[in-house]
């Protein structure tokens, strides 16, 4: 049908790139037995005593809205939780430096609202899961993007002068996320400082997105390095964060952001004309998983870990693939020999060999030649993957 209103949507989002995982989700709709490791969800349901903690409130009648921040409960135990993990006496961290937010990309959304004027500079590190690059282009911002580099023995590696070039004095904000989602690339300790360092002497805010600071492969580290170590309360910091991934609750809609908080006490007015607030039965839930979710945490980096491990090794053998073990998040981004059209690729393993990966392409013009795959799964529905993978593989995107 023709546009009846030519000149709507804005600009902005006209231009805003569609999500080449949902165009490749989407080639797959309808056929049955399709094996999704597309989107970045753990396959597992939310724990017991999580799920028993949102249907006591509701039984309680905990129907109504909160403040717009968030329980004070839930926001204090947040707070709390931040202090344990990245115990910092420069940077103490109490309930007014915490809003709850509906999600973790609900988080991202709000915090870019607040800080992003028209025509702002925004600099993301990518590959990057493409929310973070569209996100402020909603706010007209111009977005530069700066590429990890890649090869084959290290890795992807940042390469900090171009970055540090990239965050010129008139830069509003720098995103990261480390771990990082799509190749698992985290930053150093070093590497913070020297970006810390740099944004504090131009004024440039950070918005680090901590998604999966808890998910790493680590034999003596509990959490990724984060900003929240080496930073103090004077710092332009906000840490976006969220329940989805590290307690397996990505249907809940649960996040939170964590700052200054003379940055988190108007942001109650931004959340008062997006959501309001979160639902109280759902952050509820999320302050007993909190509370009582060590031992989820635990299990899952584990249960990751090993189907990580095997994800890679089972790669590892197929001719033309490099697919070295990610130190962090949840996905094996590996590099087939040759291939020129991620997407297109993609497309054809969903309806001729009935497996969903997400392509490169998707995030970012340097991941062309990728695949995205995510692997908190369970082992038998992984080698069912690597089986049809393997199969769809065989004559293609081979050099
Ligand atoms: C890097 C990153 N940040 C944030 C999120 C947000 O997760 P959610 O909106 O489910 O809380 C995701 C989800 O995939 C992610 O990959």
């Amino acid at each position: 049908m023709k546009n009846a209103f030519p000149t709507l949507p804005r600009v902005a989002v006209q231009s805003l790139r569609a999500s080449k995982i949902r165009e490749v989700a989407n080639a797959g709709i309808g056929r049955a037995a399709v094996l999704p490791f597309w989107f970045g969800e753990p396959d597992e349901v939310t724990p017991q005593f999580i799920r028993d903690a949102a249907s006591a409130s509701l039984a309680r009648g905990e129907t109504f809205y909160s403040h717009n921040l968030g329980l004070a409960e839930l926001r204090a135990t947040i707070a709390s939780y931040l202090s344990a993990l990245h115990p910092n006496p420069s940077l103490p961290i109490a309930m007014d430096n915490i809003a709850v937010t509906s999600s973790g990309v609900n988080a991202l959304s709000l915090a870019a609202q607040a800080l992003i004027d028209p025509q702002d500079r925004v600099v993301c590190v990518t590959p990057l899961w493409p929310n973070l690059v569209e996100i402020p282009k909603i706010l007209s911002a111009q977005v530069e993007c700066v590429a990890l580099e890649f090869d084959a023995l290290h890795g992807w590696q940042l390469n900090m002068d171009r970055l540090l070039a990239a965050l010129t004095p008139n830069t509003r904000l720098v995103m990261l996320n480390s771990p990082n989602n799509p190749t698992g690339w985290t930053l150093t300790r070093d590497e913070q400082q020297t970006i810390l360092d740099h944004c504090r002497k131009h004024g440039i805010w950070i918005l680090a997105d901590d998604a999966y600071e808890r998910l790493v492969y680590s034999d003596t580290e509990r959490c990724a390095p984060s900003f929240f170590d080496i930073a103090h309360a004077q710092d332009r910091l906000i840490s976006a964060n969220t329940f989805s991934k590290s307690w397996l609750m990505t249907g809940w809609r649960l996040g939170w952001l964590a700052g200054p908080a003379s940055f988190i006490e108007p942001l109650g007015k931004i959340i008062e004309y997006n959501t309001s607030c979160a639902p109280v039965f759902v952050q509820r839930a999320g302050q007993v998983a909190i509370e009582q979710g060590d031992a989820v945490i635990a299990r899952t980096q584990q249960r990751f870990r090993a189907a990580r491990d095997h994800l890679c090794q089972a790669l590892g053998k197929i001719e033309g693939l490099a697919a070295p073990a990610p130190p962090g998040a949840m996905y094996v981004f590996f590099e087939c020999h040759g291939l020129t059209d991620s997407l297109e690729f993609c497309k054809q393993l969903v309806t001729e060999h009935g497996i969903g990966l997400a392509p490169g392409a998707a995030f970012g013009d340097e991941g062309e030649g990728f695949v995205r795959w995510c692997f908190a799964s369970e082992t038998a529905r992984l080698d069912e993957g690597i089986a049809r993978f393997t199969k769809g593989i065989s004559g293609k995107g081979k050099g």
